[in-house]
């Protein structure tokens, strides 16, 4: 099954993510975790995208699409995929459906989650990750046990760089400007799928399961 998620800064399509891959055995394939492990390495597409990511802003369409197409061409994608986080752009939209053509592949389903902006802003300025392991806790709304330390490795939590109020102000507006319209795109073809986002973190993966086994 080929599944992409949707939905604005904060919605929750990381948190998702991570239960949909476990449940269906796909590979998990997000631009900003592409993006921040290139930052982490030093490498030279890190280096370019850390000066746009930092702003809040979208990373150019070439850069994120070479990545992509690079990922989606791995031999792990034979059986299906959960892209999160690209396409964010109407330009983006068009070169996938072009790469999975060239790969004789489509997309199956589009699960976009709903969430009210009022909510994000604190969804996202309270955000943790483990540095171990990668898992995002948020501090009021799913707290680690022990502040500051990951549950599954005892890893310590970090923000992003990127998670200040003035990045994510941005963060939301390029959503707005730019991602937003893939909506309609994807509604013409009759592929989205709509999810309640502002519900319970177990309630919304419950939701999106049982919508994609449907
Ligand atoms: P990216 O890493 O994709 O960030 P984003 O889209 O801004 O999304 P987030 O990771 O902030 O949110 P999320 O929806 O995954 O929410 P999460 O599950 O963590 O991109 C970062 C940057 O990279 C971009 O700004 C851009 O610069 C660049 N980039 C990436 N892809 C690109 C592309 N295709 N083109 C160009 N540039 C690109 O949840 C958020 C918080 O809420 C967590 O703390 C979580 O615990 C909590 N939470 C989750 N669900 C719930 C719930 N149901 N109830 C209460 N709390 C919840
Ligand atoms: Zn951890």
């Amino acid at each position: 099954m080929n599944i992409l998620i949707m939905g604005p800064p904060g919605a929750g399509k990381g948190t998702q993510a991570d239960v949909i891959v476990n449940e269906f055995g796909i590979p998990h394939i997000s631009t900003g975790d592409a993006f921040r492990l290139a930052i982490k390495l030093g490498t030279p597409i890190g280096v370019k995208a850390k000066e746009y990511i930092d702003r809040g802003e979208l990373v150019p369409d070439d850069v994120t699409i070479g990545i992509v197409e690079e990922r989606l061409q791995q031999p792990d994608c034979e059986k299906g995929f959960l892209l999160d986080g690209f396409p964010r752009t109407l330009a983006q939209a068009g070169a996938l459906d072009e790469i999975l053509g060239r790969l004789d592949t489509k997309l199956d389903h589009v699960v976009d989650l709903k969430v009210d902006r009022d909510r994000l802003m604190a969804r996202i300025t309270g955000r943790r990750i483990c540095k171990t392991c990668g898992a995002t806790y948020h501090v009021v709304f799913n707290p680690s046990k022990v502040e500051g330390i990951c549950d599954k490795d005892g890893g310590e939590l970090y923000q992003r760089s990127d998670d200040n109020e003035e990045s994510v102000g941005k963060r939301l507006d390029e959503y707005s400007n730019k991602t937003a319209p893939l909506l309609t795109f994807y509604e013409n073809k009759g592929l989205l799928r709509q999810i309640d986002g502002e519900q319970d973190i177990d309630v919304v993966s419950k939701d999106i399961v049982s919508l994609l086994r449907g």
